[in-house]
């Protein structure tokens, strides 16, 4: 719970900084990346989805937010902004200054660090979640494991208009700014092998590919054998009663979904920014995608799928 409202409340700041950003440039109290600017549109757009994602999150931390609705859409989002900044402590807008740091001088590539910064808070939120559903199956706690991995996919769901946000790009722009970005990929983001790896243990081809590879910890730790919800699944079903599997069958089954729904997106923006170039976490780039969409989530327990027969 802890985690999911740190995360909540991190990806927010991240969220309204984009918009801060976006409505500095048009005011013309901002100089930072002057190059290819997005034209009015964009911004109002890229401000309508910051909002969808701002609005529920404040409504669960209770930051309160009276300002006009979105038929005025630049409006509201800079009285939601405010709203936002005023409630962030120092050392949060110290961190927020702090971590940004372009390599080019391309507007969209501060749009795009945001949002990676923004995934990253998500899959760590969802790496504790599914730690939890490990720990409470290994306990018995059927209830309180298919709690926690229903707040892992709740998660992953919510962040679906990040990517909206981040397909406002224009491809000319991020192909501009990752001609310096050459070596670093997303390819390379801990938490979110740590997800996959404690879903399932990945098969020893993955292991021994860059996926793995450019995350040495995680590799060493599916090496030494962590435990996944796979195994705490398989080892526990004689426990549980038919009803509690079959939520948890359904709980896992949703969760599923929801990763294979954000793959196919990633795969689907990830095509339209990038075409046939290769990656910069030197894959082949989209065909690589193409093939680590199919990689299944979770094995197959036949006892739970016999439990919910
Ligand atoms: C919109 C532009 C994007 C493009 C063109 C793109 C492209 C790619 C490519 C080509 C790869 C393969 C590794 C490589 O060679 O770099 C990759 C991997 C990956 N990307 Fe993206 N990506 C984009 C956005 C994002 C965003 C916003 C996220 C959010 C965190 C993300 C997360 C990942 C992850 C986690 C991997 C590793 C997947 C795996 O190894 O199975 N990407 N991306």
């Amino acid at each position: 719970m802890a985690a999911a409202r740190r995360s909540d409340r991190l990806v927010l700041q991240l969220v309204t900084d984009i918009m801060h950003f976006e409505l500095s440039v048009l005011d013309g109290t901002d100089d930072r990346l002057p190059v290819l600017r997005p034209d009015l549109r964009t911004v109002t757009k890229r401000c309508r989805l910051g909002m969808r994602i701002a609005r529920p999150a404040m409504e669960r931390l209770g930051i309160a937010f009276d300002g006009p609705d979105t038929a005025h859409a630049l409006e509201s989002a800079r009285h939601m902004c405010a709203a936002v900044r005023n409630d962030m402590a120092k050392g949060e807008h110290l961190t927020l200054r702090r971590s940004i740091q372009p390599v080019s001088l391309v507007h969209d590539e501060y749009l795009f660090i945001r949002v990676l910064q923004s995934y990253e808070a998500t899959f760590a939120a969802v790496a504790v979640n599914l730690a939890s559903t490990i720990q409470a199956l290994s306990l018995g706690m059927g209830a309180r494991a298919i709690h926690a991995l229903a707040s892992a996919e709740k998660s992953f769901r919510d962040t679906s208009l990040l990517f909206s946000m981040v397909a406002t790009m224009q491809p000319v722009a991020f192909l501009k700014f990752r001609e310096y970005t050459d070596g670093a990929s997303a390819i390379q983001s801990q938490n979110y092998k740590i997800v996959e790896s404690l879903c399932r243990t990945p098969e020893l081809s993955r292991i021994e590919s860059p996926a793995y590879l450019s995350v040495p910890s995680v590799r060493g730790r599916v090496l030494a054998g962590q435990r996944t919800v796979d195994d705490a699944v398989a080892s526990s079903t004689d426990q549980l009663t038919v009803s509690v599997g079959e939520s948890l069958h359904s709980a896992m089954q949703q969760f599923e979904k929801s990763v294979l729904r954000w793959r196919k997106t990633h795969h689907r923006v990830a095509s339209r920014m990038l075409g046939h170039r290769r990656g910069t976490g030197h894959t082949e780039g989209i065909p690589y995608l193409a093939n680590t969409r199919a990689i299944p989530i979770f094995g197959r327990c036949p006892a739970l799928a016999l439990l919910s027969a």
